[in-house]
């Protein structure tokens, strides 16, 4: 049973939508052929609707004296907690459409809905805490100050299709609930499962608070840009999206961005390291969710003194992980969501044998259309796109090396800076590299892979993987400005 959406929400109406409609396919298959499999159907929008959405968003927000930002505190938690509860009664559809469109694991897709709602409900905690603190008045010199943290005004949210609802909520949830208004598009693959939720917003928040539209980026977000008229550009993805959206705004500079980009975060591996822990956590770290996630690790570094007893394991396990559906019981990788991948990841393989690694595992590169076998290269060098690129999928660079300042050196010469995972006993020997490492990227991980949670973390990096940080806590920070009413003691 396909979905074809015919509704959008702009000013808190759920309008019917009745011209062209784009195909939303799976790249799971239904047969033996590896055909696509038709999921549905959402509308394919474009400017009229965008400016819809556009005034709706700056007429609620008001300039800042709209019926949002101004609302008490207390109802606009209260706004949130109906729109939680009814987004929990959806669990069971969204987590099927999460394994349908993006591929994604079952037990995955549940941890993806639940962590979610969890990040909802804390969210609301420490607005709550922030509120309590904002009652209190400072003195300082004779001054008292009321210090506040108020809105931003119209904020464009634009998720990735990794985490399309965990990562996008992540932005949009802190976004609302400090009181600016917003235009949320949801990503490409990932786009179906924001549909069961739009009754939900429109019934839970005051109309243009929250206003949902489809289509695609060109013909949506662009427009919306061109016009100068948003605040803030909160973006999960790639950074050329980000800068040709942030480019198209006419007063970039007076943009506030709330970015997380890309990412190529390393294992470095010294020659003491636990192995057995060290391959548990680098399998988890290389090929969660096929590789899909910004905080993957997507080069390996191996000191040359254990690189061949650790690759032989590491190899070894990997062809050992259970391909499957996401449904299927213990299946650690499903087919990509993205029909061009494989042959991308067919390119930086290709592109890596001819400058001289070699595919260690029996199964690597294996594929039937998007079921693609992850391939581990050796020994990867500095000239392989693959070491070059943020691969975003199951292929994984290992590089030996003798000296430590060899990584060192190669991740201060990086675009990005996310977070490293550095695997050793001695502890003499971590502590001095602990400390170059944190100012090299923002998370250091001893012993175990990188990962974003828990989401009470900072979430952030250095260069070009990130603009602002989220977390619970932080993302409150990053959609609001700190305001305050002084007087004097006279
Ligand atoms: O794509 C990047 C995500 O933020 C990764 O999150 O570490 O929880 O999988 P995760």
């Amino acid at each position: 049973e396909t979905i074809d959406y015919k509704t959008y929400l702009v000013d808190g109406e759920l309008k019917k939508w009745s011209g062209n409609t784009t195909q939303v396919f799976s790249t799971i298959s239904s047969t033996e052929d590896y055909k696509p499999t038709l999921l549905g159907s959402i509308p394919d929008m474009g400017e009229p609707e965008a400016m819809d959405a556009l005034n709706a968003a700056t007429k609620a927000y008001g300039r800042g004296q709209g019926v949002w930002p101004t609302m008490h505190v207390k109802d606009r938690i209260g706004c949130m907690e109906a729109f939680v509860k009814k987004m929990e009664t959806k669990r069971e559809v969204i987590v099927k459409l999460l394994m349908w469109e993006i591929g994604k694991s079952l037990p995955d897709s549940q941890k993806e809905f639940d962590r979610t709602v969890e990040y909802i409900y804390d969210t609301i905690e420490d607005y709550k805490q922030l509120d309590r603190n904002a009652a209190k008045f400072q003195k300082h010199d004779g001054v008292y100050a009321h210090v506040k943290r108020g809105p931003l005004g119209v904020v464009l949210c634009l998720g990735p299709y990794n985490y399309p609802l965990n990562e996008t909520f992540a932005l949009l949830i802190p976004a609302i609930i400090m009181g600016n208004t917003a235009i949320f598009k949801p990503a490409k693959h990932g786009v179906l499962l924001i549909t069961p939720l739009l009754e939900a917003f429109q019934s839970c928040f005051p109309k243009g608070v929250i206003n949902i539209l489809f289509g695609r980026g060109r013909a949506v977000a662009a427009p919306i840009m061109q016009t100068g008229k948003v605040d803030v550009l909160a973006l999960i993805g790639n950074s050329k999206s980000a800068n040709a959206l942030q480019n198209q705004h006419p007063k970039s500079n007076r943009l506030r961005l709330v970015l997380g980009l890309e990412a190529k975060n390393p294992a470095i591996i010294l020659p003491d390291a636990d192995l057995d822990l060290t391959i548990d956590e680098c399998i988890a770290g290389t090929l969660s969710f096929n590789g899909q996630r910004c905080t993957a690790l997507k080069v390996v570094y191996v000191h040359e003194d254990i690189a061949e007893e650790f690759n032989k394991r590491f190899s070894k396990r990997v062809d050992e992980l259970k391909f499957g559906n996401p449904w299927d019981d213990g299946a650690k990788l499903t087919p990509l969501p993205e029909p061009e991948k494989p042959a991308y990841i067919q390119g930086l393989i290709d592109d890596a044998l001819l400058k001289g690694a070699k595919i260690l595992n029996k199964k690597g590169g294996e594929h039937a259309d998007n079921y693609i076998w992850p391939a581990v290269l050796y020994p990867v060098t500095k000239d392989m796109n693959v070491y070059q690129e943020e691969q975003f999928g199951p292929v994984i660079p290992i590089v030996p090396f003798k000296d430590i300042e060899e990584p060192l050196d190669d991740m201060a010469e990086s675009n990005y800076g996310q977070q490293v995972s550095l695997f050793g006993k001695d502890v003499y020997a971590l502590a001095p590299l602990i400390d170059s490492l944190v100012n090299l990227v923002c998370r250091v991980n001893l012993n175990s892979s990188c990962q974003r949670g828990p989401d009470v973390y900072p979430f952030t990096g250095r260069k070009d993987s990130a603009q602002a940080t989220l977390s619970v806590h932080d993302a409150l920070r990053s959609f609001s400005i700190r305001t305050f009413v002084a007087f004097k003691d006279n």
